[in-house]
């Protein structure tokens, strides 16, 4: 039986080409005529408990859909996914939390927000006094009354951010969050997510990322995908200490190996 906190043994998954709407379900079944796209060939990856891994590949090699085989939305066509030493068999929600852009209640405050996030909670007024102290970790306590078209980007960000975390997952599966922020919003977004990674420690993070500098500085790994087909391409410790210093010599070293092995040299 696997040990480590997630465990992927040969993933692979194929969707059909010529696939239907609702898709994700009938991910599984390849056409009879062998019409079928590899996405993912023989991901095997060990990840231990309170890790922050980043996955960084070109688009559409398949980081997207390897979070959803953890988050059990969809079955690898072949290999098999663990966490905890089970299978993966559908999505846990005591398990695990997919912060994304859009998660938000759109008719809800962010207090409520949060607090629907709170399933350990005995009751209302314990379920609100914990969704405050969650909004007061991302400095949203004054926002408390706020729906989420009345915050700025970075704000609701924060929020998503506060929500995911009150469900108080072991597994927080975290694809480009900031993609859609400013660059100064972002650079707050990584120490946000740094300080409640420290807070958290048991909880291991799987982060889809294009920015190498953001895998940088907030990785213990970076897992470099090739493709499509998806494959592992490589995994980096950054046995660096926090905070870290960007252009240090041992980052420098690192990001341009990173750019090298995706391929990028303008930016070298
Ligand atoms: N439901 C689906 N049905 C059929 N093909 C799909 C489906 N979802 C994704 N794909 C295909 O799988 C491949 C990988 O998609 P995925 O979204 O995982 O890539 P990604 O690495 O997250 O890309 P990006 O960086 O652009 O977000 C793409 O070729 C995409 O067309
Ligand atoms: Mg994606």
């Amino acid at each position: 039986m696997p040990e480590s906190k997630i465990h992927f043994d040969r993933v692979c998954l194929e969707y059909p080409k010529n696939g239907n709407k609702s898709g994700l379900r009938f991910a599984r079944t390849p056409r009879p005529n062998g019409q079928s796209t590899l996405v993912l060939e023989n991901i095997d990856l060990e990840i231990e408990t309170g890790e922050f891994v980043s996955i960084i590949g070109h688009s559409g090699c398949g980081k997207s859909s390897l979070l959803k085989i953890v988050a059990g939305f969809v079955r690898p066509t072949g290999g098999s996914i663990w966490i905890d030493g089970r299978p993966v068999e559908g999505p846990r929600a005591d398990h695990m939390f997919v912060f994304q852009e859009g998660a938000l209640f759109p008719w809800l405050t962010i207090l409520k927000n949060v607090s629907l996030a709170l399933n350990s909670a005995r009751d209302q007024a314990d379920r609100i006094k914990m969704a405050r102290q969650y909004l007061e970790l991302v400095s949203l306590e004054a926002y408390e009354d706020y729906y989420p078209h009345m915050l700025s980007g970075g704000m609701r960000q924060r929020a998503e951010l506060a929500r995911a975390l009150a469900a108080r997952p072991d597994v927080l599966l975290v694809d480009e969050p900031f993609s859609g922020l400013d660059y100064l919003t972002r650079l707050q977004m990584r120490e946000e997510i740094l300080y409640l990674h420290m807070m958290l420690e048991k909880t291991t993070i799987l982060f889809v990322t294009h920015d190498i500098d953001e895998a940088l500085q907030l990785s213990d790994r970076v897992v470099i995908m090739s493709g499509p087909p998806g494959r592992l391409q490589s995994c980096r410790p950054i046995c660096v200490a926090h905070p870290r210093q960007l252009s240090s010599s041992v980052l420098d070293e690192m990001r341009s190996d990173i750019y090298h092995q995706l391929g990028v040299h303008a930016a070298l």
